[in-house]
């Protein structure tokens, strides 16, 4: 078995490999490949471990004949072709549940962050040009007791909502799927997108990003939040129309926003680093080390179990076994 992992990851996925896989090469670049970099290490493999930044689209697949297994280290899987790899018979597998606390934390950061000034304050503070306490000074948006909106209740945002529990809010959720276990364990009520839109206080975005959900929140459901809305997405940056989303905080229609995502990643759109009222990470969602070691031991043993033949814990193509 020769597999490729396109970039470093936690140090036991590669030895569970290299226990199993004749040939285990890892990315020597600690940045994300070009396209070309990427077909021309991809060549002659049997599996990819990728992230979620490599594309593997057609184009890849057809240079690439030998591979059979591709195992995603992350849970999202909008870089890979999905229907072109179960055409050709590609098993896919990802790492869903074990990043779903961290990522939900990094929520809970940027809510944080976010409603209460806490990057502007800290830049303040940093470049000595806070003149000492004031009352009018920085002043944020609580969080208790307020309405949290979360579009997509998967594992992540349903546990961003169960999250919440302390702050005393009120859960709505908009989501493909009723979730009635979600409902009853939260007290979340379902609504339609632009009910949420003009209810919620704070609006959560947990969606995977597929043709449906592409600027799912563009300037007109901009144009129905509350002027002291908070939108956060840890999802993926293309949910959000990113110029709409700058002109809106631009001109403080909305109260903030906080990102871990961009659409044109690592790219962001003109003016958006300008803007004080943004919080803006550096796509950490699952980024803690008990969670990126998991996704390493998780992301190699998928990939062993399908080059072995086996249906992987966490099947993205299932229909293959
Ligand atoms: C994922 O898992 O999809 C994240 O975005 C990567 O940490």
């Amino acid at each position: 078995m020769n597999v490729l992992v396109t970039r470093a990851i936690p140090e036991p996925g590669i030895t569970l490999l290299k226990q199993t896989c004749t040939t285990v090469d890892v990315s020597p670049h600690d940045r994300v490949l070009s396209s070309d970099e990427l077909l021309a290490m991809s060549r002659g493999r049997d599996g990819l471990l990728t992230m979620v930044t490599d594309p593997v689209n057609a184009q890849l697949l057809d240079a690439c004949p030998t591979i059979r297994a591709i195992s995603n280290f992350g849970v999202g899987t909008n870089n890979i072709d999905i229907p072109e790899c179960t055409r050709r018979r590609i098993g896919v597998a990802n790492t869903p549940g074990v990043l779903t606390d961290a990522t939900a934390e990094t929520t809970w950061a940027l809510i944080f962050a976010a409603a209460r000034g806490v990057i502007e304050g800290e830049i303040a503070v940093r470049t000595a040009q806070w003149p000492g306490w004031g009352p009018p000074q920085y002043l944020g948006m609580g969080i208790t007791g307020k309405t949290l909106g979360i579009i997509g209740a998967g594992r992540i945002g349903q546990r961003v909502a169960e999250m919440s529990r302390g702050f005393n809010m009120r859960i709505l959720y908009h989501s493909r799927t009723v979730r009635r276990d979600f409902e009853r364990s939260t007290g979340a009520r379902f609504t339609d997108l632009p009910t949420l839109l003009r209810t919620a206080d704070i609006i959560s975005i947990h969606t995977p990003l597929t043709a449906r959900t592409r600027h799912l929140i563009g300037a007109s459901q901009l144009a129905m939040l509350k002027p002291t809305a908070i939108l956060i997405n840890t999802s993926r940056g293309p949910v959000i129309d990113e110029a709409a989303l700058v002109e809106s905080l631009r001109e403080k229609r909305i109260f903030a926003a906080g990102l871990d995502v961009y659409e044109y990643e690592p790219e962001l759109t003109t003016g958006l680093r300008d803007l004080l009222n943004v919080v803006l990470l550096p796509h950490i969602g699952s980024a803690t080390v008990e969670t990126r070691t998991k996704m390493a031991l998780m992301s190699a043993e998928h990939l062993i179990s399908m080059l072995q033949g086996r249906r992987p814990a966490c099947p993205v193509n299932p229909e293959l076994w």
